[in-house]
């Protein structure tokens, strides 16, 4: 089975952004990681980027019938500033029942309090936040675990 990895608006900026927060990784390399720690755990990785929130809608519900279909164990979503906005993105996940972990590259609680909360955390199963993009395998790794252990 698979794994989607969404990243949501500006994060195909990354390795020329704010490289002391982000870090100096393009969203290339962070996809190549995805797939290497993917294949690691025996899944295969799919990787999608949108600046438009209702692509990332369309895709997490996608996910969620994928999900039941029993074909995807479900998506590591890091939803960048929408995480801070989008109450469509938490239908989106409450809706469509899809298994998210939601992940973060910087501490945004280490940061401006408009960061401090997120409209995706009520929705996801688990978050891993501040741990540069090394989060995203640890996303990965977190989604197994509750799908082996058949928990939403
Ligand atoms: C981010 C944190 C968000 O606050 C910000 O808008 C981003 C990236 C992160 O990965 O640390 O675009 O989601």
């Amino acid at each position: 089975s698979s794994v989607l990895i969404l990243n949501g608006p500006n994060l195909n900026l990354l390795g020329t952004r704010e490289l002391g927060v982000y870090g100096a990784q393009t969203l290339a390399d962070v996809e190549a990681l995805c797939h290497r720690s993917a294949a690691a755990l025996g899944l295969e990785a799919e990787c999608r980027q949108s600046n438009h929130e209702g692509h990332l809608v369309d895709w997490i519900q996608e996910a969620g019938a994928e999900q039941r279909a029993g074909r995807l164990i479900g998506v590591v979503l890091n939803a960048g500033a929408y995480s801070h906005t989008s109450i469509a993105l938490h239908d989106a996940i409450k809706g469509a029942r899809t298994r998210v972990v939601e992940v973060h590259i910087s501490n945004v609680h280490a940061r401006e309090a408009f960061r401090h909360h997120s409209y995706i955390s009520p929705v996801a199963a688990g978050i891993v936040v501040g741990f540069g993009v090394e989060g995203y395998p640890l996303a990965i790794q977190g989604l197994r675990r509750l799908a082996e252990a058949g928990e939403p």
